[in-house]
């Protein structure tokens, strides 16, 4: 989400006709610092770059910094007084103003129906169609800093796609903390749910190749509806990132997720059952106050029995605001660590055995950029599953292009590939 609004705020600035885009930081005349505040490690991070700007400030008073995203949202009075050179602080609450915001502070007429302009030549753009969260996990600060859940108009949508595609963009990948309960009523008064905005976009594909990817989902709001359009349509992804975030169903209380271990495992049979070589991903909280080895080893299980493609894995960090914090943060840093390094274990070792069938495979990689390693050139492509393939071959003109790739080779989480025909 921030790196799609970070995309937007450039592509705004830029066509207003007066910047472009520097790789130079000491020359620039404008920075702009998008924040998260989704962890304390996150915001300690940013606070370090944020006052490693001061030196620049000094060299240059005409420079202006501005701190965009979430931890701007948090805590904008204590980095006004900590950071006070810098020019703005705005967070996601004040994104719908943004253009007037920013017009005032550059004396320029910045508009607010701006075309998204791809300046990083990305083959896969985020789209935006919900913003904000109404569910309100325990641990979670979003709700508060993003607002409440949004989603965007259909119309909006589906015109920002069809630009995407007449750019050539190939491929779509649909954002938004929830997006399996977008809902919206367009102009006739019917309901568009998540799996009628597949649809239509999967159905703009006719004339041209291109895939979609969607994240994240709630399972609560995982239908077989959404099930059966993945199903239906080709160039809709076969990856749901679907996160669990605890295997112990007195934890998943706790952080207010509203599923059971036995309920997640259900959805991931129905996904299973409908959808052949499907990749399910997930998220994982370890260290959530009260935690026991008992609740651990109930994530430990559940994690073996689902067998997950990959899994992000946190460390519980309490938040201001939400409601864990009522409950004591008792899960000593060894600990969380300790669980921490098991699981990721844990699930290395389970994605590695799932690569490892990918062996012999030939399947479409969408090549998204090249690297050169050594004197060679690596093509790096993602499979319809959202795995990661590094091909030796210096055709870099296949960045942008499906190319049959015969998969020969796994390290840990990157299949390695041959460009087959
Ligand atoms: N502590 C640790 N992890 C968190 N996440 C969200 N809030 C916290 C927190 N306070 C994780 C969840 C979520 C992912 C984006 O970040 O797993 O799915
Ligand atoms: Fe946070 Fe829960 Fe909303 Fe995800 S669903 S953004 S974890 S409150």
């Amino acid at each position: 989400m921030n790196i799609a609004d970070s995309e937007n705020v450039v592509s705004m600035l830029i066509n207003s006709g007066d910047f472009e885009i520097t790789n130079n930081i000491n020359q620039t005349d404008v920075i702009i610092v998008n924040t998260c505040s989704v962890r304390k490690h996150a915001e300690d991070r940013e606070e370090s770059f944020i006052g490693n700007l001061k030196k620049l400030k000094i060299k240059n008073e005409e420079l202006k910094i501005i701190i965009l995203g979430c931890f701007a949202q948090n805590a904008k009075l204590e980095l006004q007084k900590k950071f006070p050179f810098v020019d703005l602080i705005v967070g996601p609450l004040d994104y719908e103003y943004l253009a007037e915001i920013l017009s005032n502070v550059f004396q320029r007429n910045i508009s607010k129906n701006y075309k998204y302009l791809n300046l990083f030549n990305k083959v896969s753009v985020f789209v935006p169609i919900m913003t904000g969260c109404d569910n309100y996990c325990s641990y979670c600060i979003v709700p508060y800093v993003r607002g409440r859940e949004k989603s965007r108009s259909l119309d909006e949508i589906l015109d920002e796609i069809k630009n995407l595609l007449y750019k050539d963009i190939k491929e779509i990948v649909l954002i938004g903390q929830n997006v399996n309960s977008y809902k919206y009523i367009d102009k006739e008064n019917s309901y568009i749910g998540f799996s009628e905005l597949l649809k239509k976009i999967a159905n703009l594909g006719v004339n041209k190749k291109f895939w979609i990817r969607f994240l994240t989902n709630h399972p609560k709001d995982m239908s077989y509806e959404i099930i059966k359009t993945i199903k239906d349509f080709p160039n809709v992804a076969r990856h749901i990132h679907l996160p669990l975030q605890s295997g112990s169903n007195r934890i998943l209380e706790l952080m207010n997720r509203k599923y059971t271990v036995e309920k997640y495992k259900q959805i991931v049979n129905m996904i299973r059952d409908n959808i052949k070589d499907i990749a399910i991903t997930t998220d994982l909280i370890v260290g959530f106050p009260t935690e026991t080895e008992e609740d651990f080893k109930h994530t430990l299980q559940a994690v073996k029995d689902i067998r997950f493609d990959s899994a992000f894995v946190f460390k519980y960090s309490p938040r201001e605001k939400t409601k864990a914090t009522e409950l004591k943060d008792d899960i000593p840093k060894e600990v969380k660590e300790e669980r921490h390094y098991k699981i990721l274990t844990l699930c290395d070792n389970i994605a590695y055995q799932i690569n490892k069938s990918y062996i012999n495979k030939i399947k479409d990689v969408l090549i998204h950029s090249y690297v050169n390693k050594n004197g060679n050139v690596i093509l790096i492509g993602k499979t319809i599953e959202n795995k990661t393939v590094e091909i030796f071959s210096d055709k870099k003109n296949f960045v942008g292009n499906f190319v049959k790739t015969k998969i020969v080779d796994v390290k840990f989480h990157t299949l390695v590939g041959e460009i087959v025909g």
